[in-house]
């Protein structure tokens, strides 16, 4: 990847505030506050192009019952559907039963949303999640 510049600033933060921003990040295992603030920022800007509803990246996961009856022909028909939307899908057998479908997808947000609002109301989706990443290239 190529080197940005990079820009410093300084921020003034509580004590107490600063103290469990640390520990946080130390749990989480970041290695400094400026990695942790990046992704704070990413975060910030991505939610506020979904409310924006600019263009978004969405990662949907989905648990369901194979051998619940239609449940494969209707997440499939759905995918097909919103197929300007769904880039690309990963499909893992759990277990015996439990499948895990996991979508990427891209577009306006309400597009997107629209799309994995259908797959996690599906008839037979026991669990169903949608999160987005930040879509526009950020150093
Ligand atoms: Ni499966």
């Amino acid at each position: 990847m190529k080197q940005e510049k990079v820009e410093r600033f300084s921020v003034s933060l509580p004590p107490k505030l600063l103290e469990e921003f640390d520990a946080l990040l130390k749990e989480k295992g970041y290695d400094n506050r400026s990695e942790a603030l990046r992704d704070l920022i990413r975060d910030f800007l991505a939610a506020q192009e979904w409310e924006r509803g600019g263009e978004v990246i969405g990662c949907t996961a989905l648990i369901y019952d194979h051998e619940m009856r239609g449940v494969s022909d209707r997440l499939t028909h759905l995918q097909h559907l919103f197929a300007a939307s769904v880039l690309s899908s990963m499909h893992v057998h759990l277990d015996e039963h439990n499948c895990l479908e996991m979508l990427v997808l891209r577009g306006l947000a309400k597009n997107v949303r629209k799309a994995a609002d259908s797959l996690i109301a599906a008839r037979g989706v026991k669990h169903g999640k949608l999160f987005m990443v930040a879509s526009r290239e950020l150093e």
